[in-house]
């Protein structure tokens, strides 16, 4: 479970309109879900609860049907995404070097969650398998960015480089 913010911010609110203007379109349609979900990924980046609330109106299905279909699909977030993705790998190179700790560390630095983003949505944190660059364990990436043998003193280091 996330401990992401789910508040909404005034951008938006502004986005509303374009979600009532998709759902109108597709109204009492239960088959075009993923083609409604997708367009409101596209304008918020992630799946909203209003949003989805408005959905589950629009099409006629429950919040737990569209709940079940968004959490299937991995390229659907029911949780808004950082300004910068942190990825802890966690294959077994990683792991056995101590990947672990990394993602201990990050989660009580950033006061988050694997899988979750900080409430002033600068990161996101995941955990990854394998990366394809097992010699430089543990490795985490931010955004595109490689970082070798990463040790926890040098995590806030790594952090300050993002805005
Ligand atoms: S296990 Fe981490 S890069 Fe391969």
């Amino acid at each position: 479970m996330s401990h992401a913010c789910m508040c909404s911010s005034p951008n938006e609110e502004e986005l509303y309109p374009l979600v009532d203007q998709v759902i109108e379109k597709y109204r009492g349609n239960p088959k075009e879900l993923i083609t409604v979900l997708h367009r409101i990924q596209k304008l918020f980046d992630y799946l909203p609860r209003q949003a989805l609330e408005k959905v589950s109106d629009g099409l006629g299905m429950s919040l737990n049907e569209i709940h079940g279909v968004a959490s299937f699909y991995s390229f659907f977030s029911m949780v808004p995404k950082g300004r910068h993705s942190i990825k802890v790998c966690l294959g077994t190179a990683c792991y056995v070097k101590g990947g672990q700790k990394i993602v201990e560390h990050l989660e009580k630095k950033l006061a988050v969650h694997v899988g979750g983003t900080t409430q002033d949505r600068r990161f996101s944190l995941d955990e990854v398998r394998c990366i394809g660059a097992c010699g430089l364990a543990p490795a985490v990436l931010v955004n595109d960015d490689v970082y070798a043998k990463v040790e926890p003193d040098k995590v806030e280091e790594i952090l300050s480089k993002y805005e």
